[in-house]
């Protein structure tokens, strides 16, 4: 038997996430948030968090330094049932930490990358991933050491034989320069917004038109509460969110979609029902606060589901 489903890796932080506050303090105040939480951050380990929660054999490569956030990262992601064994320490670099500071429904973000930013592909545990069908991978921007060398790296997963993803998420360069023609061939599941996508096209001086003649990825462009566009060759086909209109927040629910959708398509769904899945998995974590995996276990996910929408 294979020992996990599905290896998943990108950026690697924790949250902290001040709330209830009147306003932003100016430099030189001090301002009393009412709430706060100390919460697993990271766009790649909340992935890996739901995947787990869902009954996904899931192992989760991330940067750490060798300190308590270290520890607690690495804590947070185990109680999900994560594996961390392929966890990379590194030595003389602070593990990654976001100050999140939140209101209604705007954010204000002051992260430090510290040893997240360090993960290099030679740390990536490759004998593993070729034993491994699937391979996921969020956030590449905020990797200095991967964000040039996507479409290597992607061509060596192809060559293994294994199906991959990528969440692009935001580029924190915003050069959007990612080339797209030459990391294509290699992908099997593309996975940003909507807002991403069209930069990433901007970026690269290309149609959606264009794409599809160069290769067939399968792209799943997720639209917040209006739901999916999917885009394959020259189809698209839209799909509904089961819409939350009155959202805690919308944070991680893009996490939660690639979450829902990667477990079914590892399960064997069909393309539309793996779909489905994503967008039960989104829409629940909108239901709490920031990344938190609003279920214990899939049957939690299906009553906690059926209850609320
Ligand atoms: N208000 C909402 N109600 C129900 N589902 C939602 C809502 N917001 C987001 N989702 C689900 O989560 C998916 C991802 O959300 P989106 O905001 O596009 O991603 P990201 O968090 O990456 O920006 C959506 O495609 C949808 O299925
Ligand atoms: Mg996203």
């Amino acid at each position: 038997m294979r020992k996990f489903d599905i290896v998943v890796t990108g950026d690697c932080n924790l949250d902290l996430i001040f709330n209830q506050f009147d306003r932003l303090p100016e430099y030189g105040e001090e301002i009393i948030a009412n709430q706060f939480e100390l919460a697993l951050g990271s766009s790649a380990g909340i992935v890996a968090a739901h995947m787990a929660s869902l009954g996904a054999k899931v192992a989760y490569v991330g940067a750490i330094g060798n300190d308590n956030f270290g520890n607690q990262f690495k804590a947070f992601i185990q109680s999900y049932g994560v594996c961390t064994d392929y966890m990379v320490e590194k030595t003389g670099f602070k593990t990654g930490c976001t100050v999140v500071m939140s209101k209604d429904e705007d954010r204000a973000n002051l992260t430090h990358a510290g040893a997240m930013a360090e993960l290099r592909p030679a740390d990536l545990p490759w004998q593993l991933i070729e034993e491994t069908p699937f391979f996921h991978m969020s956030n590449p921007y905020v990797l200095p050491h991967f964000r040039n060398s996507l479409p290597d790296m992607y061509k060596k997963l192809k060559e293994a034989n294994t199906v991959t993803s990528l969440d692009p998420q935001w580029d924190v360069e915003e050069t959007w320069n990612t080339n797209l023609k030459a990391l294509f061939p290699f992908l099997d599941y593309f996975l940003p917004n909507e807002k991403e996508f069209e930069l990433l096209l901007t970026g690269n001086n290309i149609t959606t038109k264009d794409l599809s003649t160069i290769s067939s990825t399968t792209i799943i462009k997720t639209c917040g509460s209006t739901g999916i566009e999917m885009l394959q060759s020259n189809k698209s086909k839209q799909y509904n969110s089961y819409l939350n209109d009155q959202p805690v927040d919308c944070i991680g629910a893009g996490d939660a979609f690639t979450a829902g959708f990667l477990t079914a398509a590892i399960e064997g769904e069909i393309l539309d029902d793996a779909i489905d899945m994503g967008c039960k998995a989104g829409a629940l974590s909108t239901t709490t606060a920031g990344g938190k995996v609003p279920y214990s276990s899939r049957q939690d996910f299906a009553d906690s589901f059926n209850k609320l929408f």
